[in-house]
């Protein structure tokens, strides 16, 4: 069935990435873009969505917004919820899992939205399809209610599984990054594939894979499933089109000298694999080395690296000690750039390195500096 319907759809991303978003939406051709807080709303098909589920690097999922409006009681989320038109993009044995979230809002009770909001659609969907029976034998459409305020937003999500699950970690390490954390630090440290990337605390190799991928014009969603290909009402042709475009487009020959260090044996095991699970084996060199006798023979590096924190207490000194060898990690290599993040408030202190850049978002719950240098 083909589908040109324009519909309503949010790209969530984490706190503080909502406007790399909006950019890489832009850049899909996606030009009504507009980032709000959590997120960034555009219009398209469901066919041109897939795309953004393929291609976003730093979004966390694409999201259909399938109704939205105020909602002070029970009765009126109902009614929201009944009157959306689920029996357009749901077929009759649809399963329709519901999840739910209440932020300041009158109806506070998360499992009563969740129970509502399920009774809504299956009296939507039965008065459509003229049936007292849903079988939710078929394919996942996975529904969420979220209240903030007294306004509701009902979602369909067409991932499954969260974007950064890319398919290639299959193992975390000692604070690992998310992959989609990783791939907007690539983009905020400003290296285009042009020059030699290293990471010297490079743990389970994240930060590697994902700049390795934007430099082959990878799709970070090559190789994973996702929901919405196992809908009827998307255009099945279409969307595996979408799929063979966005494998002629990956090219491995455009990956650079990118490389990895770090101290430890275990976190180099890890990251092997995951480089040889994300399609790259021979592309990216990994190696054990202490940062301080770390010594390369490129010049012009950029160094994009999260190294460790020191959030333990006993653990701050010994991390200090790393990052007062950042400098002369630069003198040792002439024309070189670094890019660091750390929730230490006192990096540069340390370090005796003044920021040309500083970018303030999270690594999970923490709160963190990327900083250029
Ligand atoms: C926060 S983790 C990096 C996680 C990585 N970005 C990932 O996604 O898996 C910090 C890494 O720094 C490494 N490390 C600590 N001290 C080091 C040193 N002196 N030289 C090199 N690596 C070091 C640790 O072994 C650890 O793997």
């Amino acid at each position: 069935m083909i589908d040109d319907t324009r519909h309503t759809f949010i790209a969530t991303a984490a706190f503080g990435l909502e406007g790399l978003c909006k950019r890489e939406l832009m850049r899909l051709g996606f030009e009504d873009a507009k980032a709000e807080l959590g997120g960034v709303r555009f219009s398209a098909s469901l066919t041109e969505a897939f795309r953004a589920c393929l291609w976003l690097s730093c979004a966390d999922r694409v999201l259909l917004v399938m109704a939205e409006g105020e909602c002070r009681t029970f009765e009126e989320l109902f009614q929201l919820v009944r009157n959306a038109p689920f029996s357009e993009t749901l077929p009759r044995d649809a399963a329709i899992p519901v999840s739910g979230r209440c932020a300041r809002s009158r109806l506070m009770s998360v499992r009563d939205c969740q129970a509502i909001t399920k009774k809504a659609i299956v009296e939507h969907m039965r008065s459509a399809f003229h049936t007292a029976s849903l079988p939710e034998t078929g394919p996942r459409y996975q529904v969420d209610v979220a209240l903030h305020g007294d306004v509701a937003r009902v979602t369909v999500d067409l991932c499954g599984d969260a974007l950064n699950r890319r398919g290639y970690r299959t193992w975390n390490g000692e604070a690992p990054l998310r992959e989609t954390a990783a791939a907007a630090l690539v983009t905020l440290s400003g290296w285009h594939g042009d020059t030699p990337l290293h990471d010297p605390c490079c743990g389970t190799g994240t930060l590697l894979i994902e700049a390795a991928y934007r430099a082959a014009r990878r799709a970070p969603g090559l190789t994973r499933a996702f929901d919405i290909e196992k809908w009827p009402y998307a255009d099945a042709r279409a969307l595996r089109e979408i799929r063979k475009d966005a494998e002629e487009q990956f090219d491995p020959g455009l990956i650079p000298a990118i490389s990895g260090s770090d101290i430890s044996e275990d976190a180099l095991t890890l990251a092997r694999r995951h480089i040889r699970q994300a399609g790259l084996e021979g592309r990216i060199n990994v190696f054990r080395k202490d940062l301080r006798d770390l010594q390369l023979r490129e010049e012009n590096v950029c160094f994009l690296t999260n190294p460790p924190y020191g959030e333990r207490l006993g653990d701050r000194k010994q991390c200090e000690a790393l990052y007062r060898q950042m400098k002369p990690l630069l003198a040792r290599h002439p024309g070189s750039r670094l890019c660091v993040i750390t929730s230490h408030p006192g990096f540069e202190r340390v370090a005796g390195l003044r920021a040309q850049k500083k970018t303030r978002l999270y690594n999970g719950r923490l709160e963190c500096n990327f900083m250029r240098f």
